[in-house]
Formats: C-alpha cells, sequence, structure tokens
C-alpha cells in the first residue's frame, strides 16, 4: 500500500518543540497566574512586534476578534457590513452576532479574495465596515480596498485568521487595515493548543475598546462601560504561543518551498493552483487549487492514499442561518471557486518527495479522466 499523504501534519512540526512546551505550561501552571498576567501581555508585545502593529490584544478565538474588533471600529447594530461568502462561517457570522447585517460580496475564483471591484459592487448606503479575508494565507488586495473605502469613511477589517506572517506590498497581514484579527485555532499557521486569538491595530482607541469589550466592559470588574463579552487570551495559551511565534517565519517559508515544489513538479499540467497576485507573499496556510472535476479528483486521491480536500462547498451566503441576508446574491466568482476548489497536502515538514508524490498521484488520476 502507498504511503499515506495527510493534508495537515501538526504532530511532526511540533514534536522538537516538545520540551519547550512542556516547561512553558509548567511555568503558568507554577505562577498561578491564569487569567492576565505577563505571559498574555508578552505574547500581545511580541505578536504586534512580529506584525508591525503597533498594538495587539488577546481574545478568546478568532471569531471574537472579529466580532470585537468590528464593534471597535464602530459597527453599530443594523449596520451593513461588507463580507466575502466564500470564507468560513465564522466571517459573517460573527457580523450578524453583534447585530450588524452581513452583504455578501464576490470573489475571484483565480485568487479566491475579494477584490475592489466585488466590494464596491455590495457597499451601500448603510455599510460601514468591510471584512477582507486573506483566504488559505494569501493578502487580498488591501490597498486597492483601502483606496476605495477610506473616502467613503468606511473601515476595513483584516479577517486574517489563515495568514499569520503574510505579506503584501512588504507589509504584514495584521498592519494593512483598521484592525485585524486573527485566530490560533490549532490547526492554523500559528496554532494554540485549544482555541485562542488576538486583534492588531494602529489605532490606540480601537485597542482600548477591544480590551474593555475582552474583559465585560470593564478595567477593574467594579465599574463597568459596555455590555461586552468574556473573550480573554488564556495565559497557558500565551505561553505556549511565545514558544511557537519564533518558529513561524521558518514554517511558513517551509510552506512556500513546498508551493514551489508543486510547481516544479508540473502541478499546473493537471490542476491550476490559487493564482498569487504581484506584491502579495502568502503563507500556504493550505495548498488549494481549482479543477472543474474537483470531488471525483478528490475520491480518487483518497484511492491513492493522498487526503485532499474541498473548502467551503456550501458557500456562506448558502447557508440556511445566512438566507434572510443574501437575498437576490449572484455570486458567480463563489459559485465556482466553491464548486473546483482542492485543498493539497502542505505542511512544514512535508517532504519534496510526497510532494512528487501528490502529484503523481494527480497524473493518475487526470489519466483515469481522460
Ligand atoms: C477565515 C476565518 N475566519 C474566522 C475564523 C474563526 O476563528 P476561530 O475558529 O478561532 O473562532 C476562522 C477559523 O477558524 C477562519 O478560517
Amino acid at each position: 500500500m502507498n504511503e499515506q499523504i495527510p493534508l495537515f501534519n501538526t504532530a511532526d512540526q511540533l514534536a522538537p518543540l516538545r520540551e519547550k512546551l512542556h516547561q512553558a505550561s509548567a511555568r503558568v501552571i507554577d505562577s498561578g497566574r491564569f487569567i492576565f498576567g505577563p505571559e498574555v501581555t508578552g505574547f500581545e508585545q511580541e505578536f504586534a512586534d512580529y506584525v508591525g502593529a503597533p498594538y495587539a490584544v488577546g481574545v478568546g478565538n478568532g471569531t471574537d476578534a472579529l466580532m470585537l474588533a468590528l464593534r471597535a471600529v464602530g459597527v453599530e447594530p443594523g449596520d451593513d457590513v461588507v463580507v466575502p461568502s466564500f470564507t468560513f462561517y465564522a466571517t459573517a457570522e460573527a457580523v450578524a452576532a453583534i447585530g450588524a447585517r452581513p452583504v455578501f460580496c464576490d470573489v475571484d475564483p483565480a485568487t479566491f479574495n475579494v477584490t475592489a471591484a466585488t466590494v464596491e459592487a455590495a457597499l451601500t448606503p448603510n455599510t460601514t465596515a468591510v471584512v477582507a479575508v486573506h483566504l488559505f494565507g494569501l493578502p487580498a488586495p488591501v490597498q486597492r480596498l483601502r483606496d476605495l473605502l477610506a473616502p467613503r469613511g468606511i473601515k476595513l477589517v483584516e479577517d486574517a485568521a489563515q495568514a499569520a506572517g503574510a505579506r503584501l506590498d512588504g507589509v504584514a497581514a495584521g498592519a494593512l487595515g483598521d484592525a485585524a484579527t486573527f485566530s490560533f485555532f490549532p490547526s492554523k499557521n500559528l496554532g494554540a493548543f485549544g482555541d485562542a486569538g488576538i486583534v492588531t491595530t494602529a489605532d490606540v482607541a480601537v485597542a482600548d475598546k477591544v480590551r474593555l469589550l475582552r474583559h465585560h466592559g470593564t478595567t477593574n470588574k467594579q465599574s463597568h462601560t459596555m455590555i461586552g463579552y468574556n473573550s480573554r487570551l488564556d495565559a497557558i495559551q500565551a505561553a505556549m504561543l511565545r514558544v511557537l511565534l519564533p518558529e513561524l517565519n521558518g514554517w511558513n517559508d517551509a510552506r512556500r518551498a513546498a508551493a514551489a515544489a508543486y510547481e516544479a513538479a508540473g502541478i499546473r499540467e493537471f490542476v491550476t493552483p490559487q493564482a498569487v497576485p504581484e506584491g502579495a507573499e502568502p503563507v500556504y496556510h493550505l495548498y488549494v487549487v481549482s479543477h472543474d472535476d474537483a470531488d471525483a479528483a478528490i475520491a480518487a486521491l483518497a484511492e491513492r492514499g493522498v487526503e485532499a480536500r474541498g473548502y467551503y462547498r456550501t458557500p456562506v451566503h448558502v447557508q440556511p442561518p445566512m438566507l434572510r441576508w443574501a437575498e437576490g446574491a449572484e455570486l458567480p466568482g463563489t459559485a465556482r471557486a466553491a464548486a473546483t476548489n482542492i485543498a493539497l497536502p502542505v505542511s512544514p515538514v512535508i517532504t519534496p518527495e510526497q510532494v512528487e508524490a501528490v502529484v503523481a498521484a494527480l497524473s493518475a488520476v487526470a489519466a483515469v479522466a481522460t
């Protein structure tokens, strides 16, 4: 039987850090500081420095990060917030959860990302914010979005859940919008050991508001100035993330090397990889390609020991709870991206031989199909 090639490989990636991770968790357990404290402020500072954003505020997860960031940049209940439909459900869910209205925009099926044109087509007189998702680790065209939105006073929030370490024209995801949100869900490029997230921003007022919102609208647990949440970054997660953050650039380089190896092995003969625009430095949270008969290809790859997966086959705007906000939405790029995408194995520890084996399996699939 062929070697099995998994979609992700977090276990092998973390194995060399086992000792340091155990020490970090022991440090927190022995300290007795589980909420806030030096591990949280330490990680917030280190992540802000990493991104090049003046402020980073740790929160419970990437979904809360979106809710808090949207409220902090000024989105009020009843406002319209433009979001892509080809994304993880949480992007739009966060908008609805704060009482605002998700307005779905299309994506370019080549990049899987929003464009200035697709966002512009979705703007309404009530739009107060746009969420640009850096999907699969590829930065969305944020500069063009800023040029479109800033003159209209519309805020831009980056959903950088999948894009820790990605850059656009040399600027890191997280330092491109009015605020940005990250998820440290375990499978992310920077993954915690449970749920965790962070908001980054250059605006001290936004950072201060996220700090209040994550902690019941208070700084002292005596006087409360707003209806907030209980959504803090746990000290134990912060301590573990401090071990992992110094590894992130090396891991992302290894993911980019895997993407280059897919190209060198001739993957374009069989499928079309996510298009990378000029100036974008992706981090390949997922290595995603398009194929007209995607599900058949995935099944055939599985028979050859290669784990592959279609993402977001049912786009967000046709999920039942979202239908009320999606009346009349026509999103052909989304439909195409949803139907044709295939995520292929990628991780910092995938080997060139494994990449070649995936491409060989794709060539066998193509031979069967023709
Ligand atoms: C694009 C995107 N946005 C938001 C989220 C939500 O993050 P979390 O699972 O940490 O709440 C995720 C990931 O899970 C995501 O991939």
